[in-house]
């Protein structure tokens, strides 16, 4: 099988294992594990914040920096298809009482679009309190937001009396995709997520990094949501491993997703995205009410191939180290494939 869901179906290597193995670990909720307290470091500064904590996943990460930024009632100001909006269960609105306010359209929006997001400080309105922006940004494709409008949103945030938190997921994505250091990518926010579970090929993990006040409120917040962990040095030296060894493989990554995408679009039937980082969004022909993509995914499934439902006509791809360059051009020949052998009566 190709898997193609996710790139958070990586299997940690020999390598990564032994890492593990061998980590020095201690217990990390009395603040005692070497290994936990080295990768925070080692993020923060690569990062270039203050402070780091390591929790459980990206979600966590998310759902925090909310709690830090905003009180119940609260407006987050977020692009469409923002991850905090879509993908955590409503977390946002039961955790930390905030409703979500898209601003714009696609993956980034401007400082026009962000000014019309922004209530007017009038007791009736909810207080609007963050710009959460997402870098790479999952459901626009994998995009990498455009660093200038992201300094000037973020600047404007700010004059407005706005935190700016940042979803880095996928920043390391963003990071090779553009040329430039995580640093940054993460200098216009005030706090920023990052996970080694994903493209990085860890099992487990994510950290959640900025200034220290924040960090410290943080690290309260983590205990309270059941994130404080134990000997938790075994998951971090898989992220200090990842960091050192896997982060240049993301340029593969996004070679093989063109390569993908090159194959699928070889079938006039499929409209694909040209992907900037390892993620392709194929539209499929038909109507939305047929729903056409669970059917194709069934059809790529039993041809070995698993892609994810995105839309009633969206499918999406995600390489990761798990897959080769010869499975990713394979996965989309099959795609391109069965598009053409559906028109065929
Ligand atoms: C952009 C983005 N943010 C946050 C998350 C949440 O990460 P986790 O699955 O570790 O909770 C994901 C997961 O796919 C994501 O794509």
């Amino acid at each position: 099988m190709i898997d193609l869901r996710s790139d958070t179906v990586t299997r940690p290597t020999e390598a990564m294992r032994r890492a593990m193995a061998e980590a020095e670990v201690g217990d990390d909720v009395f603040g005692e594990d070497p290994s936990v307290e080295r990768l925070q470091r080692e993020v923060a500064a690569l990062l270039g914040k203050e402070a780091a904590l390591f929790v459980p996943s990206g979600t966590m990460a998310n759902q925090i920096a909310l709690l830090v930024h905003a009180r119940p009632g609260d407006e987050v100001v977020v692009s469409e298809g923002a991850h905090c909006a879509w993908y955590e269960s409503g977390a946002g609105a039961a955790w930390a009482g905030v409703q979500f306010v898209v601003a714009g359209s696609g993956p980034m929006f401007d400082v026009d679009a962000l000014d019309a997001a922004v209530k007017p400080r009038v007791y009736y309105y909810p207080r609007t309190s963050l710009v959460a922006l997402e870098n790479t940004h999952n459901r626009g494709g994998g995009r990498v937001l455009p660093q200038a409008l992201v300094e000037a949103v973020a600047a404007h945030a700010r004059s407005l009396g706005l935190a700016v938190h940042l979803d880095g997921a996928r920043l390391f994505n963003a990071a090779v995709a553009s040329g430039r250091t995580v640093a940054e990518l993460a200098a216009p926010a005030d706090t920023v997520s990052v996970c080694l579970s994903k493209g990085l090929g860890a099992p487990v993990g994510s950290l959640l990094a900025g200034d220290r006040a924040r960090i410290t409120a943080a690290h309260r917040l983590r205990k309270m949501l059941g994130g404080g962990m134990r000997q938790a040095g075994v998951l971090a030296a898989a992220g200090l491993h990842a960091l050192a060894h896997h982060v240049a493989g993301l340029a593969d990554d996004h070679r093989h997703a063109r390569l993908f995408a090159d194959a699928a679009a070889r079938s006039p039937r499929l409209s694909v995205q040209p992907p900037e980082t390892n993620i392709v969004m194929v539209d499929l022909p038909g109507v939305a009410a047929s729903r056409p993509a669970e059917a194709y995914a069934a059809r790529a499934k039993e041809a070995g191939v698993l892609l994810s439902v995105f839309g009633p006509t969206r499918l999406r791809a995600v390489t990761h180290r798990d897959v080769s360059e010869g499975d990713c051009a394979r996965a989309g020949e099959t795609l391109a494939a069965l598009a053409d052998a559906a028109q065929t009566p």
